[in-house]
Formats: structure tokens, C-alpha cells, sequence
């Protein structure tokens, strides 16, 4: 088991396979950015696997792939298909933006990855080709319904409210997700890099009992999926909605995650710098006790909580370099 100084088990990695993306949400990525990491330092598939098997072996149970925007990694299905084969590991996840989500769901399926979270921000499409940068929700809706036919569940919907943006969607949103049987999780925007920190913050607090009331929803006391999100159903249980607060009520305290980016580093924290180089050890040629060992060092690195509060103006990163 991996436990860190603060007493958290560490049990789920999050994995950047590109950080690559071809949308700009204006809260993740500047326009016009350009400083993606050189192919030559990308990790390859055997690397990550290497990586992740060694995970897997101290304990970690849980591994979503993300990005920038994980499918534009070539050939990303082989990737799952490896990593789901991989003892110990009980649940593969993916994070997409959807657009190119149709092509790709019923292969994702076939290898072994089960639960989808795709962001979206709003069902009109003038407000999701504002924030993502071009009309892109035509493609997205065309991802989502191709990942519904090929069977994924449970499907998430995170949508990050800002204020003045799409905080008017949120109603239109959840009954979206109620027809579909989605799961809708409302996201606080974090202050990450340039564009994170300008974003309009929106407390999600009153926005809850608003829709609480309207949905007639009640609160949920255990967590579905074992992450941050609070969640409240519908009476019958058909239909969840999660609030994902890190401004509003941090949850450092149960934190169970790190996060390795393509480049191989892994990060401790999302909006903290302790992180470790691993891919100067793989091209090394270091053996797999010496990885856990490795590994076992970063989790000691980790620490205690972020402070997107205290100091939202010191930038750490963006968002598409561990993709959330
Ligand atoms: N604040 C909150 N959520 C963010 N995401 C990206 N940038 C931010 C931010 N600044 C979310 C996206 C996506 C996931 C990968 O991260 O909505 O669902
Ligand atoms: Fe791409 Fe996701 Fe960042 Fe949007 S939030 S730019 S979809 S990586």
C-alpha cells in the first residue's frame, strides 16, 4: 500500500496519455498556446504500463486515462486493452471532451475501460463553441449518445459553472441528464494557470439548494465512485447530481489520487509543484524495485492540501497538462 504522510492511501492514478487537446476551454488551456511536450517525451505504451502495473502491485485499484483530450493519443483503445489485462487493476476510466468520442466508444468498450466522464458545459451551442473555442457541440452530443449505445455506465457529464457564463444551463442541464440517465457533476472552476484564474468564479453552494428544491433531490451520505463529488439522487435513485467544490470545501483531507503526466512526471498534487521525474529512471533502465521504490519516495512528497483559496494567483500549471 502507498500511504502518505498524512495518512491517505493512495488507490487511484490519474494518467495523462497526450496533453494535447483540440479544444481550448477558456478555464484549461490559453488560445493559441503551443507548448505541448516533444513526442520524443512522451511516454511510450510500455512505459506506462510499466508504470502502471507497478501501481498496481502497492495497491492502486483505480486508473483513468485523461489529457488534454486522451483520444487523440493513437491507438489509445491497445493502450486500455494492456492496462485493463493488468492484475489488481479493478476499474479503467476515461475523461473526454467527446469530439471524437463516436469513432472511438465501442472499442474503448471492447477494451475494458467501463465509465466515461465527459465535459460539457452548456446545451446551447453558441455558449459551448465560446468557451471551447470553436462548434464543437454537435460532435460532442454525436460522442455522448455513441457512448450511451455501447453500453458505458455509469455516464458523467462534468460541466464547470462559471458566473455570467453558463450558470443559466445548469437547469437545462439536469434535465437533460435526468432524460438520459446521466450523472451531472457541477464543477467550481480552479484557479489554474492564466486562463483558470480569470475564469468567473461561481459558488455552487446556493445553486445546490436551488436545485435541491426544483428536482426534489436529497443528499446522498456515501460517495459514488470515491472521489470529491457530494451527490444527491432523485427519490426513486433514477437520476444523481454531484457537486465537485475545491474553493468552496476543499477535500484535501480524503485525497487518494496522484497524477502522471505524458511527459512521465508525476504530479502530487493539482495545484501544488512536488512531483517526480520518472521517465529519466525508465530510460535508464531501472528495475521494477527500483520504480516502487521510486514510487514509494514521491507519495512522501505529497502534500497536505492545495490552496486554491489563499492563493489563487500563484500558477502551477494548466489544466491540460494532467487533465483535472
Ligand atoms: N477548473 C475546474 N475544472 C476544470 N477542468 C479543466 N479546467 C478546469 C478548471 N480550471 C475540468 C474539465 C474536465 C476535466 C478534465 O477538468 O471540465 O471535465
Ligand atoms: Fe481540452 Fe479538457 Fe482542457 Fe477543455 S478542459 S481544453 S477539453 S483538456
Amino acid at each position: 500500500m502507498l500511504i502518505d504522510r498524512f495518512g491517505r492511501a493512495i488507490e487511484y492514478l490519474r494518467l495523462s496519455v497526450t496533453d494535447r487537446c483540440d479544444l481550448r476551454c477558456n478555464y484549461c488551456l490559453p488560445k493559441g498556446f503551443k507548448h505541448f511536450e516533444e513526442p520524443d517525451n512522451w511516454l511510450t505504451f510500455d512505459e506506462i504500463e510499466r508504470v502502471v502495473a507497478v501501481f498496481a502491485r502497492l495497491g492502486t485499484r483505480r486508473v483513468r486515462l485523461t489529457g488534454g483530450e486522451p483520444l487523440l493519443r493513437r491507438n489509445l483503445p491497445q493502450l486500455a486493452a494492456r492496462l485493463s489485462a493488468l492484475p489488481g487493476l479493478e476499474d479503467l476510466s476515461l475523461t473526454t471532451n467527446g469530439t471524437q468520442l463516436s469513432r472511438h466508444a465501442a472499442a474503448l468498450h471492447a477494451a475494458g475501460v467501463r465509465r466515461i466522464n465527459l465535459s460539457l458545459d452548456s446545451l446551447r451551442r453558441d455558449c459551448v463553441a465560446e468557451i471551447t473555442g470553436s462548434d464543437s457541440l454537435p460532435k460532442v452530443l454525436e460522442g455522448l449518445m455513441a457512448a450511451k449505445e455501447a453500453g458505458f455506465a455509469p455516464i458523467k457529464i462534468n460541466m464547470v459553472a462559471m458566473q455570467g457564463v453558463n450558470e443559466q444551463d445548469i437547469e437545462a442541464m439536469t434535465a437533460f441528464c435526468i432524460e438520459h440517465g446521466f450523472i451531472l457533476r457541477l464543477i467550481e472552476a480552479m484557479p489554474m494557470g492564466d486562463t483558470g484564474r480569470s475564469a468567473h468564479y461561481l459558488d455552487l453552494q446556493p445553486v445546490m439548494r436551488r436545485l435541491c428544491q426544483q428536482f426534489d433531490l436529497v443528499e446522498q451520505a456515501k460517495s459514488l465512485g470515491g472521489g470529491p463529488a457530494r451527490y444527491w439522487s432523485s427519490r426513486d435513485g433514477s437520476f444523481s447530481l454531484g457537486m465537485i467544490t475545491p474553493i468552496s470545501q476543499h477535500f484535501c483531507a480524503t485525497c487518494n489520487r496522484v497524477r502522471l503526466s505524458v511527459d512521465g512526471t508525476l504530479y502530487m498534487c493539482l495545484g501544488q509543484e512536488e512531483k517526480m521525474e520518472l521517465r529519466p529512471l525508465l530510460r535508464a533502465g531501472i528495475d521494477d524495485a527500483g520504480l516502487e521504490a521510486a514510487l514509494r519516495e514521491a507519495i512522501e512528497l505529497k502534500p497536505e492540501r492545495h490552496e486554491f483559496r489563499e492563493r489563487p494567483q500563484k500558477l502551477v500549471r494548466f489544466m491540460s497538462m494532467t487533465g483535472g
